[in-house]
């Protein structure tokens, strides 16, 4: 715990760190619905698809690193048992059953634009108070526009060319 770093937080550390831990469990899951996702999926333009969940795979973990690390710096403990992400996560878990690309973009779709909503709020409630969370979440935000671009776009891929069958 960095304790001057804890010192200049202008808001209640432990709501901050409550807001840390929810999306740290959304991170983990959408991190295992991507990679699932990847694994499984099926359908018209499968391997773009599956590098595309792949690659956002591996930024949902590295968001759970850095969203991990803050917590660490304000004194807090990420939540150490995966029972809890269920029980925290703001965005909750969509199970890659259907394994055709159309409905794993959908499904991950929907999450990203709940990831965007959680770190916009998230920013929004830190700004004044906790710039370092407040950059950290930018910082995420950033990936997750990205993200919910590069499915959209895929989609739009997907679509076109089953519609020019
Ligand atoms: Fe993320
Ligand atoms: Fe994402």
């Amino acid at each position: 715990m960095g304790t001057k770093g804890r010192e200049i937080v202008g808001m209640d550390v432990e709501q901050v760190l409550k807001l840390l831990n929810r999306a740290f469990a959304d991170e983990w899951l959408a991190y295992y619905q991507y990679w699932l996702g990847a694994k499984v999926a099926k359908g018209p333009m499968k391997e773009a698809v599956m590098a595309e969940l792949i690659q956002h795979a591996a930024d949902e973990l590295r968001h759970a690193d850095m969203v991990a690390n803050r917590i660490l710096q304000l004194g807090g403990t990420p939540v150490a048992a995966p029972e809890q992400w269920y029980k925290l996560t703001n965005c909750g878990y969509d199970a890659p059953e259907d394994p055709h690309v159309v409905a794993l973009l959908k499904q991950n779709i929907k999450g990203e634009q709940c990831a965007i909503s959680v770190y916009k709020s998230m920013m929004e409630t830190t700004r004044d108070a906790d710039p370092v969370t407040y950059n950290m979440a930018l910082q995420i935000l950033q990936d997750e526009v990205e993200h919910e671009e590069d499915l959209e776009a895929l989609q739009e891929d997907v679509a076109l060319m089953l519609k020019a069958r």
